[in-house]
Protein backbone atom coordinates (compact mmCIF):
# COMPACT_ATOMS: atom_id res chain seq x y z
CA UNK A 1 0.00 0.00 0.00
CA UNK A 2 2.99 2.31 1.07
CA UNK A 3 4.49 1.99 -2.51
CA UNK A 4 1.15 2.43 -4.68
CA UNK A 5 1.07 5.64 -2.65
CA UNK A 6 4.21 6.84 -3.23
CA UNK A 7 4.10 5.70 -7.04
CA UNK A 8 0.34 7.36 -7.24
CA UNK A 9 1.32 10.79 -5.10
CA UNK A 10 4.48 11.06 -7.61
CA UNK A 11 2.62 10.55 -10.68
CA UNK A 12 -0.15 12.93 -9.78
CA UNK A 13 2.29 15.74 -8.66
CA UNK A 14 3.84 15.14 -12.87
CA UNK A 15 0.65 16.24 -14.57
CA UNK A 16 0.59 19.76 -13.74
CA UNK A 17 4.33 20.28 -13.13
CA UNK A 18 4.64 18.98 -17.08
CA UNK A 19 2.05 21.88 -17.91
CA UNK A 20 3.51 24.63 -16.03
CA UNK A 21 7.22 23.39 -17.64
CA UNK A 22 5.46 23.61 -21.31
CA UNK A 23 3.57 26.89 -20.77
CA UNK A 24 6.85 27.96 -19.41
CA UNK A 25 9.28 27.10 -22.05
CA UNK A 26 6.47 28.55 -24.67
CA UNK A 27 6.88 31.93 -23.10
CA UNK A 28 10.45 32.02 -22.78
CA UNK A 29 11.21 30.96 -26.71
CA UNK A 30 8.96 33.91 -27.09
CA UNK A 31 6.88 31.56 -29.42
CA UNK A 32 3.68 32.94 -28.33
CA UNK A 33 1.99 35.65 -30.94
CA UNK A 34 -0.14 37.48 -28.97
CA UNK A 35 -0.61 39.42 -25.46
CA UNK A 36 -4.40 37.46 -25.32
CA UNK A 37 -2.33 34.23 -25.30
CA UNK A 38 0.47 35.60 -23.02
CA UNK A 39 -1.81 35.90 -20.81
CA UNK A 40 -3.39 32.73 -20.93
CA UNK A 41 -0.48 30.62 -20.51
CA UNK A 42 0.23 32.76 -17.48
CA UNK A 43 -3.16 32.11 -15.98
CA UNK A 44 -2.39 28.46 -16.93
CA UNK A 45 0.93 28.42 -15.42
CA UNK A 46 -0.62 30.51 -11.98
CA UNK A 47 -3.81 27.35 -11.93
CA UNK A 48 -1.39 24.78 -12.46
CA UNK A 49 0.60 26.04 -9.60
CA UNK A 50 -2.32 26.30 -7.51
CA UNK A 51 -3.32 22.76 -8.08
CA UNK A 52 0.27 21.80 -7.22
CA UNK A 53 -0.16 23.78 -3.88
CA UNK A 54 -3.51 21.83 -3.27
CA UNK A 55 -1.89 18.39 -4.03
CA UNK A 56 1.13 19.00 -1.68
CA UNK A 57 -1.83 20.45 1.03
CA UNK A 58 -3.44 17.30 0.75
CA UNK A 59 -0.07 15.31 1.34
CA UNK A 60 0.75 17.38 4.50
CA UNK A 61 -2.76 17.62 5.60
CA UNK A 62 -2.58 13.77 5.64
CA UNK A 63 0.41 13.64 7.57
CA UNK A 64 -1.27 15.54 10.14
CA UNK A 65 -4.14 13.90 10.68
CA UNK A 66 -2.44 10.96 10.67
CA UNK A 67 -0.51 11.84 13.48
CA UNK A 68 -2.91 14.30 15.34
CA UNK A 69 -1.37 17.58 14.88
CA UNK A 70 -3.74 18.99 12.28
CA UNK A 71 -5.47 22.18 13.46
CA UNK A 72 -8.41 24.22 12.29
CA UNK A 73 -8.48 27.93 12.71
CA UNK A 74 -12.21 28.94 13.08
CA UNK A 75 -13.59 32.73 12.40
CA UNK A 76 -16.43 33.98 10.85
CA UNK A 77 -16.09 34.13 7.25
CA UNK A 78 -18.10 34.50 4.00
CA UNK A 79 -19.02 31.45 2.70
CA UNK A 80 -20.24 32.41 -0.65
CA UNK A 81 -16.70 33.66 -1.43
CA UNK A 82 -14.05 30.95 -0.36
CA UNK A 83 -16.67 28.89 -2.75
CA UNK A 84 -16.73 31.23 -5.37
CA UNK A 85 -12.52 31.69 -5.14
CA UNK A 86 -12.43 28.13 -5.30
CA UNK A 87 -14.53 27.91 -7.85
CA UNK A 88 -13.07 30.54 -10.61
CA UNK A 89 -9.34 28.24 -10.42
CA UNK A 90 -11.50 25.72 -11.91
CA UNK A 91 -12.89 28.00 -14.40
CA UNK A 92 -9.22 28.93 -15.56
CA UNK A 93 -8.03 25.13 -15.71
CA UNK A 94 -10.83 23.84 -17.13
CA UNK A 95 -12.11 26.39 -20.07
CA UNK A 96 -9.43 24.23 -22.23
CA UNK A 97 -11.00 20.96 -21.65
CA UNK A 98 -14.62 22.36 -22.34
CA UNK A 99 -15.90 21.53 -18.82
CA UNK A 100 -18.18 23.95 -17.49
CA UNK A 101 -19.15 24.45 -13.54
CA UNK A 102 -22.52 25.99 -13.37
CA UNK A 103 -23.29 27.67 -10.59
CA UNK A 104 -26.85 26.30 -9.31
CA UNK A 105 -28.75 27.72 -6.53
CA UNK A 106 -26.60 30.04 -4.96
CA UNK A 107 -27.91 31.34 -1.68
CA UNK A 108 -25.99 34.54 0.79
CA UNK A 109 -24.81 33.59 3.38
CA UNK A 110 -23.74 36.07 6.37
CA UNK A 111 -20.53 35.36 7.69
CA UNK A 112 -20.17 31.75 9.29
CA UNK A 113 -17.47 30.08 11.73
CA UNK A 114 -15.21 28.11 9.95
CA UNK A 115 -12.12 27.69 8.80
CA UNK A 116 -11.92 29.01 4.92
CA UNK A 117 -9.17 27.25 4.25
CA UNK A 118 -9.89 24.24 4.91
CA UNK A 119 -13.54 24.34 3.59
CA UNK A 120 -11.76 26.27 0.38
CA UNK A 121 -9.68 22.79 0.07
CA UNK A 122 -12.77 20.44 0.66
CA UNK A 123 -14.45 21.54 -2.12
CA UNK A 124 -11.52 22.02 -4.46
CA UNK A 125 -10.96 17.74 -3.32
CA UNK A 126 -14.77 17.37 -4.61
CA UNK A 127 -14.76 19.46 -7.77
CA UNK A 128 -11.63 17.89 -8.77
CA UNK A 129 -13.49 14.26 -8.31
CA UNK A 130 -16.52 15.12 -10.14
CA UNK A 131 -14.20 16.25 -13.03
CA UNK A 132 -11.79 12.99 -13.01
CA UNK A 133 -14.55 10.96 -12.56
CA UNK A 134 -16.84 12.28 -15.22
CA UNK A 135 -16.13 9.80 -18.08
CA UNK A 136 -17.31 11.90 -21.28
CA UNK A 137 -19.69 14.18 -19.36
CA UNK A 138 -18.47 17.64 -19.06
CA UNK A 139 -21.06 18.95 -16.60
CA UNK A 140 -20.54 20.13 -13.39
CA UNK A 141 -22.95 21.63 -10.77
CA UNK A 142 -22.12 23.45 -7.72
CA UNK A 143 -25.06 24.52 -5.28
CA UNK A 144 -24.67 26.60 -1.89
CA UNK A 145 -28.73 26.19 0.29
CA UNK A 146 -29.89 26.73 3.28
CA UNK A 147 -31.51 23.37 5.07
CA UNK A 148 -32.65 24.25 8.34
CA UNK A 149 -29.71 25.07 10.42
CA UNK A 150 -26.99 23.84 7.96
CA UNK A 151 -25.35 25.06 5.23
CA UNK A 152 -25.18 22.63 2.20
CA UNK A 153 -22.55 22.81 0.17
CA UNK A 154 -23.10 19.95 -3.43
CA UNK A 155 -21.14 19.17 -6.34
CA UNK A 156 -22.89 17.19 -8.83
CA UNK A 157 -21.47 15.01 -11.57
CA UNK A 158 -22.99 13.03 -14.66
CA UNK A 159 -19.90 10.34 -14.38
CA UNK A 160 -18.85 7.38 -14.10
CA UNK A 161 -20.75 7.28 -10.52
CA UNK A 162 -20.07 4.82 -7.74
CA UNK A 163 -21.74 1.26 -6.29
CA UNK A 164 -23.53 1.07 -2.83
CA UNK A 165 -20.24 -1.28 -1.84
CA UNK A 166 -18.04 1.52 -2.95
CA UNK A 167 -20.03 4.24 -1.61
CA UNK A 168 -19.22 2.78 2.14
CA UNK A 169 -15.48 2.45 1.80
CA UNK A 170 -14.48 5.77 -0.23
CA UNK A 171 -14.03 7.85 2.50
CA UNK A 172 -11.18 5.46 3.98
CA UNK A 173 -7.36 6.74 3.15
CA UNK A 174 -5.92 5.29 0.15
CA UNK A 175 -9.04 3.31 -0.84
CA UNK A 176 -10.13 4.01 -4.64
CA UNK A 177 -12.58 2.05 -6.57
CA UNK A 178 -10.51 -0.74 -8.44
CA UNK A 179 -12.31 -1.12 -11.60
CA UNK A 180 -12.99 1.20 -14.95
CA UNK A 181 -11.88 4.12 -15.44
CA UNK A 182 -10.02 4.65 -12.08
CA UNK A 183 -6.94 3.35 -13.43
CA UNK A 184 -6.56 6.05 -16.27
CA UNK A 185 -6.96 8.40 -13.87
CA UNK A 186 -4.25 9.53 -11.42
CA UNK A 187 -5.02 9.84 -7.41
CA UNK A 188 -3.52 9.01 -4.37
CA UNK A 189 -6.85 8.14 -2.29
CA UNK A 190 -6.83 10.76 0.32
CA UNK A 191 -8.88 13.17 -1.13
CA UNK A 192 -12.01 12.08 0.45
CA UNK A 193 -10.97 10.76 3.77
CA UNK A 194 -9.20 14.63 4.18
CA UNK A 195 -12.99 16.35 3.29
CA UNK A 196 -14.26 13.76 5.83
CA UNK A 197 -11.16 14.99 8.38
CA UNK A 198 -12.36 18.75 8.04
CA UNK A 199 -15.87 18.70 7.65
CA UNK A 200 -16.13 16.79 10.67
CA UNK A 201 -13.79 19.23 12.78
CA UNK A 202 -16.57 21.50 11.52
CA UNK A 203 -19.17 19.30 13.68
CA UNK A 204 -20.21 18.86 10.44
CA UNK A 205 -20.87 15.70 7.59
CA UNK A 206 -20.79 14.70 4.28
CA UNK A 207 -23.29 12.58 2.15
CA UNK A 208 -22.76 10.96 -1.36
CA UNK A 209 -25.63 10.36 -3.86
CA UNK A 210 -24.62 8.06 -6.52
CA UNK A 211 -25.33 5.80 -9.23
CA UNK A 212 -23.39 3.72 -10.94
CA UNK A 213 -23.08 5.01 -14.64
CA UNK A 214 -25.37 8.27 -14.12
CA UNK A 215 -23.34 10.56 -12.04
CA UNK A 216 -22.40 11.18 -8.23
CA UNK A 217 -23.48 14.30 -5.71
CA UNK A 218 -21.06 15.02 -2.82
CA UNK A 219 -22.75 17.20 -0.24
CA UNK A 220 -20.64 19.09 2.89
CA UNK A 221 -23.31 19.90 5.42
CA UNK A 222 -21.55 22.75 7.75
CA UNK A 223 -23.86 23.19 11.13
CA UNK A 224 -24.56 27.50 11.10
CA UNK A 225 -24.41 27.47 14.46
CA UNK A 226 -20.78 26.39 15.43
CA UNK A 227 -19.87 25.94 19.03
CA UNK A 228 -16.13 26.23 18.69
CA UNK A 229 -14.28 28.44 21.22
CA UNK A 230 -11.38 29.30 19.35
CA UNK A 231 -10.05 32.39 17.09
N1 LIG B 1 -17.35 12.09 -8.22
C1 LIG B 1 -16.94 10.81 -8.23
N2 LIG B 1 -17.42 9.93 -9.17
C2 LIG B 1 -17.02 8.64 -9.19
N3 LIG B 1 -16.14 8.10 -8.31
C3 LIG B 1 -15.63 8.91 -7.36
C4 LIG B 1 -16.00 10.30 -7.27
N4 LIG B 1 -15.34 10.84 -6.23
C5 LIG B 1 -14.59 9.84 -5.70
N5 LIG B 1 -14.75 8.68 -6.38
C6 LIG B 1 -14.12 7.38 -6.07
O1 LIG B 1 -13.64 7.45 -4.74
C7 LIG B 1 -12.22 7.19 -4.71
C8 LIG B 1 -11.58 7.99 -3.60
O2 LIG B 1 -11.57 9.39 -3.91
P1 LIG B 1 -10.39 10.29 -3.37
O3 LIG B 1 -10.25 10.02 -1.91
O4 LIG B 1 -10.63 11.69 -3.78
O5 LIG B 1 -9.10 9.69 -4.06
P2 LIG B 1 -8.48 9.88 -5.54
O6 LIG B 1 -9.32 10.86 -6.29
O7 LIG B 1 -7.10 10.37 -5.29
O8 LIG B 1 -8.52 8.51 -6.13
C9 LIG B 1 -11.74 7.54 -6.11
O9 LIG B 1 -10.57 6.83 -6.42
C10 LIG B 1 -12.92 7.09 -6.96
O10 LIG B 1 -12.85 5.69 -7.16
MG1 LIG C 1 -9.68 12.79 -5.33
Amino acid sequence: MKSDFVSNVSHELRTPLASIRVFGEFLRLGRVESEEKVREYGAFIETESRRLTGLVNNILDFSRIESGRKTYKFRKTDLNEILEKTLQTFDIRLRQSGFAIRRKEIERFPPIKIDGDAIAQAVSNLVDNAVKYSGGSKEISVSLARDNGWAVISVEDQGIGISKEDQKKIFERFHRVSTGLVHEVRGSGLGLSIVNHIVHAHQGNVQVSSEPGSGSTFSIRLPLDLEISNA
